[in-house]
């Protein structure tokens, strides 16, 4: 079920000062505030320490651009657009607290620091939600941000995510993100399919490690696509997998 259906409209709030001000805080504003770059740097830090994939400036940012460019080519409006920009940009910020339940954490960094920002408070709260429904783990998006979100995120995977320096000691997420050399997301805006199209060297992985850690990554990634009235499809090597 949508949020829409779901739910009725609240009465008409209040104003407060916070809501007066209705400063459009925008992604370019987000993406150079000095406190959230610092967590951002921690989290990625504390992810490399640990042994995970990037999760740091780049990821962000491209996850950052591609739900906001999701949502764009489907027609959406502009202000959800950016919405669904800076949850992208944010959705893993959490990891500077620890990796368990970050998608939690990461909603209440958010929060904090784009009320500092003067943020509309029902664009902060579709931001939490959006954010705390990234991770297949537990998630369960049903806004357009959200979806856009989890879309994104799960698209970004790219050799340059590894870190391992020693093919020896790649894990599976490291062989897989390693061999992946092009990975695009195509959004055909007639049609309103969304394809995830991976180039992978299959001489460093098989397909069948791909589908080990990422079927339910797809099937999230379906499942998001249908709150977007769209389908959602993966093409390997230029095979339809999906
Ligand atoms: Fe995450
Ligand atoms: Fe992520």
């Amino acid at each position: 079920m949508t949020l829409a259906k779901a739910t009725r409209r609240m009465p008409e709030a209040a104003p407060t000062p916070q809501n007066a001000e209705n400063v459009p805080v925008t992604l370019e504003v987000v993406e150079r505030d000095a406190e959230l770059l610092a967590y951002l740097q921690m989290g990625d830090d504390y992810l490399g320490a640990i042994g995970y994939t990037e999760h740091g400036m780049r990821h962000a940012n491209l996850t950052a651009h591609i739900a906001g460019n999701i949502l764009r080519r489907l027609g959406y409006d502009e202000r959800v657009a950016e919405v669904a920009a800076i949850a992208g940009f944010l959705h893993d910020i959490g990891n500077c607290v620890s990796r368990a339940d970050h998608w939690i954490s990461s909603a209440f960094i958010a929060q904090g620091a784009l009320l500092r920002l003067g943020m509309d408070f029902a664009d902060v709260a579709m931001i939490m939600n959006a954010v705390g429904n990234h991770e297949e783990d537990a998630s369960d998006p049903s806004t357009a941000a959200a979806a856009a979100v989890v879309i994104a995120d799960k698209a970004d995977v790219h050799q340059s995510r590894v870190r391992t320096l020693d093919p020896v000691d790649f894990d599976i997420h490291d062989r897989v993100n390693h061999a992946a050399k092009r990975s695009f997301l195509r959004v055909d805006s007639d049609t309103r399919l969304l394809t995830l199209e991976l180039d992978v060297d299959t001489s460093e992985t098989q397909i069948i490690d791909y589908f080990e850690i990422f079927l339910e990554r797809m099937q999230l990634c379906r499942r998001a696509a249908t709150v977007l009235d769209a389908r959602f499809s993966l093409v390997i090597n230029g095979t339809k997998l999906l």
